[in-house]
């Protein structure tokens, strides 16, 4: 019936489905987690003007909060919020035993010093792994917060069977939420889901990467994380890859990722679909993360 190259239908990973069922798993945890110790973590979400998409970010992670059962608080400023008045709600966000997880949406508005109110985050609640500290622990192989876009990367492929040691990863992208987090965790000797999802040969590209076609081409993981609709073309990729989109690009024609989708399907083994692939999870891991924390600080 078929020929050797007959193509399959590549495997759709539907990190929709794959995020659910961990905030299943997130759901008991709290329940129990709040059952024992009586008190129940709260996320502090802060948003500074009135970014559009970050405003549909933002619900998304206080809806997902209500779901699971961690508390949530919303901290909106005016766009024209100045670092000094910032710095103070993250100052007063630090002291409040009651806040156990403190998120500044990104990105800020250009007069305030995004650098400096990142550091300022208490890093054990340091929810998005931003802070020096937690990017350092990474780096050194002991993380101890993941940041949450990686980390939803990760428990795709893991959840999904995709093993990542001895495999050649390429990443485009260098940013400081995804490129360099995902290059880290996935280079290192093991990680929370054992040496299997670890181990890998890790390359990152980015817009100074000669004979960028070339190289996205060797990997057989490819991870686009660039922000540019549709820039991953089939013959940028490795015939049978697994690719894995965590572009979000608003287009008039609607969400579309940093990938070509169909044009990739004849030619890959899975794919993350835009919207339902990772976008799911970053909220997840959010969640996951929220309750790491008033671990970290309130005792097991
Ligand atoms: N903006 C885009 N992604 C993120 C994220 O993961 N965390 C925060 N705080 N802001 C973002």
């Amino acid at each position: 019936m078929s020929s050797l190259n007959a193509h399959t239908r590549p495997l759709i990973l539907d990190g929709k489905a794959i995020g659910n069922q961990i905030q299943k798993e997130i759901k008991q945890q709290v329940d129990e987690f709040i059952f024992r110790t009586k008190r129940q973590p709260t996320l502090a979400v802060v948003l500074v003007g009135g970014d559009p998409a970050s405003q549909v970010y933002v619900a998304h992670k206080e809806k997902g909060c209500a779901k699971v059962g961690l508390a949530s608080q919303r901290h909106f400023l005016p766009e024209a919020t100045t670092t000094g008045e910032l710095l103070a709600l993250v100052q007063q966000l630090n002291a409040d035993p009651a806040v156990t997880g403190i998120l500044v949406q990104l990105p800020l508005p250009k007069q305030i010093d995004g650098t400096a109110v990142l550091d300022a985050i208490d890093w054990r609640k340091d929810v998005d792994a931003f802070h020096p500290t937690n990017v350092g622990l990474l780096s050194q192989g002991r993380p101890r917060f993941l940041p949450c876009t990686p980390f939803g990367i990760l428990q795709v492929l893991y959840r999904s069977g995709i093993k990542v040691a001895g495999k050649r990863v390429v990443v485009i992208g260098r940013s400081d939420i995804v490129g360099k987090p995902i290059a880290a965790m996935l280079v290192q000797r093991t990680g929370p889901f054992g040496p299997d999802f670890a181990n890998a040969t890790v390359t990152i590209c980015h817009s100074q990467t000669p004979q960028l076609e070339e190289v996205t081409r060797s990997g057989d993981i490819l991870i686009a994380a660039i922000g540019q609709p549709k820039f991953v073309t089939a013959e940028m990729v490795k015939p049978g890859a697994v690719v894995i989109d965590v572009g979000i690009n608003r287009l008039e024609s609607g969400l579309v990722g940093d990938v070509d989708y169909d044009g990739l399907l004849p030619t890959v083994s899975a794919i993350t679909p835009v919207p339902g692939g990772i976008g799911p999870l970053t909220v997840t891991m959010l969640l996951h993360n929220t309750l790491l924390a008033a671990r970290l600080q309130w005792g097991e």
